[in-house]
């Protein structure tokens, strides 16, 4: 956990260990663990077979079987991060299962006890979140092999094939790419601190090139993620029960509490990376569109919370747009603004990703149900349950927004 980030001068700025971050995989669990100890695998067996329990009409009936488990046998970190993530998985299922409108608005105490619990238990809310299903559902197939899609898998599967797939290793190899940047950030809090601007140069140069290796990555979404499929399977298996007009009073944890809670689905909007360099870089989505920057500061809470207290910790870092700004330094405001201008290229091809995958299949779905001529709201949100094309140019431009403007 981040060994060696740290520059030897005295009250230097750290990457702490209890942020929970790896020097080289970032906010990716490191080596998630496949197994769970008796009797707790009676999960991971459900979880491993989702796509034929579902197809075969028995994912239901299986869960309901379950026994109502003691979370407090499962000790360790990355094992109770596996029980999230499978327990993630399976209430999704139990919600949605054929994704075809027979929704489920009960949990049954039998797996709803156990999840609350260890979900209080990590800090995380009970549904399926990033942290599950990209940062902890991953294994290389070599273990002596690279971090390469060819040499990874994702550890559970929902039902659409290989979209599953494609969409958390791309997602895990982008936060990955842009992982290595994590390491300058103290190297530029250390650099501001004592006025050294050309270390603080170099390593804005070293992190806009993470984020054009990150936007490069990017790029092999379209040879593994299918948009129909995204769109009419994998998008429905990630959808919460937040703003969404099938669960409108959200889900009622049985056992848990009296009322229906609501939760918003998984969405890569609960990465930390993106959220890191907006912070480091002093791009201030809490100016910009009311309704987007709430979205954001409401999607940390599905973070872990080693990594929501690593943003906030940035957050009270000395500002370093304050600090270029206040020299009169054009190689240096260039190189800053190269640095903003990466995260502005990697929003404008999400952009065009969504457009592909979400604004396209609703337009051409919603003309097959001749229903409206615009997408229904339902078929045009996100599965974080916004609106979204307005939300994600918004973001852009406030991320616009912090150029400085070249002497
Ligand atoms: C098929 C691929 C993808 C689709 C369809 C997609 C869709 C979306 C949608 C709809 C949102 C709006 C929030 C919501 O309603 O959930 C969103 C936000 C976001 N997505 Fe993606 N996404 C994709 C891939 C990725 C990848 C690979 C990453 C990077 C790891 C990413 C990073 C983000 C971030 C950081 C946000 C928050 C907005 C921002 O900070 O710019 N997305 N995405």
């Amino acid at each position: 956990m981040a060994h060696g980030m740290a520059s030897p001068m005295e009250n230097s700025w750290k990457i702490k260990e209890e942020y929970h971050i790896d020097e080289d995989l970032g906010f990716a669990l490191p080596n998630p663990l496949e197994e769970l100890p008796y009797p707790f695998d009676v999960w991971i067996s459900i979880a491993k077979n989702l796509p034929t329990l579902i197809e075969n009409d028995q994912l239901r009936a299986e869960v309901e079987k379950l026994k109502t488990l003691n979370i407090d046998d499962l000790q360790g970190h990355k094992l109770q991060r596996l029980a999230h993530l499978v327990l993630g998985y399976i209430t999704m299922a139990y919600v949605w299962n054929k994704g075809d409108g027979d929704v489920r608005k009960v949990l049954p105490s039998n797996i709803a006890i156990p999840y609350c619990k260890l979900s209080e238990k990590l800090g995380l809310p009970p549904i399926l979140v990033y942290a599950d299903c990209v940062l902890a559902n991953w294994k290389k197939k070599d273990p002596r092999g690279p971090m390469t899609y060819e040499n990874m898998d994702i550890l559970f599967s929902f039902p659409g094939g290989d979209c599953g797939k494609g969409f958390f290793l791309i997602s895990l190899l982008v936060e990955l790419a842009a992982a290595s940047a994590i390491k300058e950030i103290p190297i530029i809090f250390n650099a501001v601190q004592h006025q050294d601007q050309d270390t603080l140069q170099k390593a804005l140069v070293d992190i806009t090139s993470c984020l054009h290796k990150a936007l490069e990555v990017f790029h092999q979404i379209h040879d593994y993620v299918d948009p129909n499929e995204f769109f009419g399977i994998l998008r429905i298996y990630l959808s919460g029960w937040k703003g969404n007009a099938q669960l409108s009073e959200g889900l009622l944890y049985e056992g848990v509490w009296d009322t229906p809670k609501k939760f918003a689905g998984g969405s890569a909007a609960q990465s930390s990376i993106f959220q890191c360099f907006d912070v480091l870089l002093g791009v201030q989505q809490s100016a910009g569109e009311k309704y987007a920057a709430e979205f954001l500061q409401e999607m940390r809470t599905y973070m872990p919370p080693a990594h929501q207290n690593f943003l906030h910790s940035l957050e009270s870092a000395p500002s370093v747009r304050e600090f270029v700004l206040s020299k009169d330094n054009a190689g240096l405001q260039a190189v800053y603004n190269d640095c903003v201008k990466a995260m502005v290229s990697l929003r404008s091809y999400h952009l065009q990703i969504v457009t592909k995958y979400i604004v396209i299949p609703a337009h051409q779905q919603s003309k097959k149900n001749q229903t409206a001529e615009e997408p229904s709201e339902k078929e045009n949100k996100g599965t974080g349950g916004t609106e979204i094309m307005y939300f994600l140019k918004s973001v852009r431009s406030t991320t616009e927004h912090a150029l400085l403007k070249e002497k």
